[in-house]
Parts: C-alpha cells; sequence; structure tokens
C-alpha cells in the first residue's frame, strides 16, 4: 500500500472536507442536508480526533519546550474551539433549530477554511522544516490505518 506522509494525508483529508462543505452550501434550504451535515461533523470529527492523536504528540514533542510554544498553544485553543463550533452545530442538528443550524454552518465554513489554510501554510510547513522524513511517514501510516477503521463504521 503507498503510505503518505502524515501532512500530506491530513491535507489530502482537507480536500474531502472542502467538498463536505461546498455540497453543505448547495443543498442548505433542502430537508436532505441534514444528512449531509451529520456526514461532514462526523468526518470532521474524525480528522481532528487523527489530528490530535497522531499529530499533536509529535508537534508538542518538536515544538513545544522551547522552540515555539506560543505556535503549540495557539493550535491547541484553535483546536477547542473547533470542538465547540461542531458541538453546536450537532446541537442544533438535534433540535432542529434551522436557522441556528445554518448560522452555525457559516460560522463553521468559515473557520474550518482558516483553520485548514494555517494548517497548511503555517503547521505543515513548519513541521517538514523540524521532523524527519522518516518520522512523518510512520505517523502518516499509522494514521491511515485509524483512518481506515473509522471508514468501516
Ligand atoms: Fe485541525
Ligand atoms: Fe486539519
Amino acid at each position: 500500500m503507498m503510505t503518505m506522509d502524515i501532512d500530506h494525508l491530513l491535507a489530502e483529508d482537507h480536500g474531502r472536507l472542502r467538498a463536505d462543505l461546498v455540497r453543505i452550501r448547495q443543498n442548505l434550504s433542502r430537508p436532505g442536508v441534514r444528512d449531509l451535515i451529520r456526514a461532514f461533523i462526523s468526518d470532521y470529527e474524525m480528522h481532528e480526533s487523527i489530528e490530535e492523536e497522531f499529530l499533536l504528540p509529535v508537534v508538542r514533542e518538536y515544538l513545544g519546550s522551547r522552540r515555539n510554544p506560543g505556535l503549540v498553544q495557539s493550535y491547541e485553543e484553535e483546536h477547542e474551539r473547533i470542538w465547540g463550533l461542531l458541538e453546536q452545530m450537532m446541537d442544533a442538528l438535534n433540535f432542529t433549530r434551522y436557522r441556528e443550524l445554518q448560522k452555525t454552518f457559516f460560522d463553521i465554513a468559515a473557520s474550518s477554511e482558516a483553520h485548514f489554510a494555517y494548517e497548511e501554510r503555517v503547521l505543515f510547513r513548519v513541521i517538514r522544516e523540524v521532523i524527519e522524513p522518516e518520522v512523518l511517514a510512520k505517523i502518516g501510516e499509522r494514521a491511515e490505518a485509524r483512518m481506515a477503521r473509522f471508514a468501516l463504521h
């Protein structure tokens, strides 16, 4: 099996999430949008979980203590914020509050676009500068196996 470095794997997954967002936007006033949103939430939760389980530990290890603790902290805070937004969206979905659902969608679409761009343009670049390619490949392989297991559910 072709394996990908962790940053490439995550960047590719951003593409899938961006496609989810486009599809939701196109169907926002249709009843079927709830299923699309539910699928997006679960895709995004998987993505952020994978980042926190596989990427964050090495980011902390390589950048945390002295190199760039500010970057690590703001990254963790941003993830916290995204978990909060996903929860809000799930609540709006469960209680069928359409107006709130739409509003949350626009919040989440804007924040996630900014978040993906930050990871791709800043974090992943820094990571490639300080972490050996073999390490990135090994983590990528483990993360890919985890994603495949998620996909079975
Ligand atoms: Fe993230
Ligand atoms: Fe990401």
